[in-house]
C-alpha cells in the first residue's frame, strides 16, 4: 500500500543511487551544454516514453531554445527486469523530422538496442542530425556498440527504479533513482 507520508513508496528502496538533488543539478549542467550545443541550430527533442517522460520533461525546462517536442513509445521490459528480445517501437510522431537537429531523449542507456534502433529510424526520416541524451548509462550491460552524446549519470549494473524508471510499470513517480529491496522485486 502507498505511504500516506512523505514521498511515494521511498521506503521500498534498498538504496538511492542518485538522490533528487544530484539529479536537479545534473540538468542544469547539461541545459548548458545543449544550450550551446544548440545555439544556433533549429531543436527537435524527440523523448522515449514512458521511461524519459520525468527526465524530459525537467530537461526542457533548462533549454533556452523554442523547440518542438514529440515522442515516441518504445518498450522492451515486458515484465520484470530481463529485458525480452528487441525493442518494440511504436512510432506516432506526429512531426516532421525531415531537416531537423534531433535530440533522442531516454531515461536509461543499458543494452543499446533501444536507442541504437530509434536513432537509426530518425535518421532514415531524413534528420539534419541525431544526437542522443540519456539520464543513466550502465555501460556493463552494452549488447550494441553504442554511446549517447550526452550522459547524466554512469552507475553501476543494478537494475534501477525512480525519476520515470519502472519495474512492472511502477515507482516511476520517485523523485529519486534507487535500488529495491529485493522483497518488491520478487514481489
Ligand atoms: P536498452 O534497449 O537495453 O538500452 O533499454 C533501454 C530501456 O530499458 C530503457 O529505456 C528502460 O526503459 C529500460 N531499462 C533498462 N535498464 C533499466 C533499469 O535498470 N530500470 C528500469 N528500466 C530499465
Ligand atoms: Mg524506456
Amino acid at each position: 500500500m502507498p505511504s500516506p507520508h512523505g514521498p511515494p513508496e521511498l521506503k521500498h528502496l534498498d538504496h538511492v543511487l542518485v538522490t533528487a538533488l544530484a539529479i536537479k543539478r545534473r540538468i542544469a549542467g547539461l541545459g548548458d551544454q545543449l544550450n550551446a550545443e544548440y545555439a544556433s541550430k533549429d531543436m527537435m527533442v524527440v523523448a522515449i516514453v514512458n521511461g524519459a517522460l520525468i527526465f524530459t520533461a525537467d530537461l526542457l525546462r533548462s533549454l533556452r531554445s523554442p523547440l518542438r517536442l514529440d515522442c515516441l513509445r518504445a518498450s522492451s521490459y515486458h515484465a520484470g527486469t530481463k529485458a525480452t528480445g528487441e525493442p518494440r517501437i511504436v512510432d506516432q510522431m506526429k512531426l516532421d523530422v525531415r531537416g531537423q537537429h534531433v535530440l533522442l531523449v531516454d531515461d536509461i542507456l543499458d543494452t543499446g538496442k533501444t536507442l541504437a534502433a530509434v536513432a537509426c529510424l530518425i535518421k532514415t526520416k531524413g534528420a539534419a542530425s541525431v544526437k542522443t541524451c540519456v539520464l543513466l548509462d550502465k555501460k556493463a550491460r552494452r549488447m550494441v556498440p553504442f554511446e549517447a552524446d550526452y550522459v547524466g549519470f554512469e552507475i553501476p549494473n543494478e537494475f534501477v527504479v525512480g525519476y520515470g524508471l519502472d519495474f512492472n510499470e511502477r515507482y516511476r513517480n520517485l523523485p529519486c533513482i534507487g535500488v529495491l529491496k529485493p522483497k518488491y522485486y520478487a514481489g
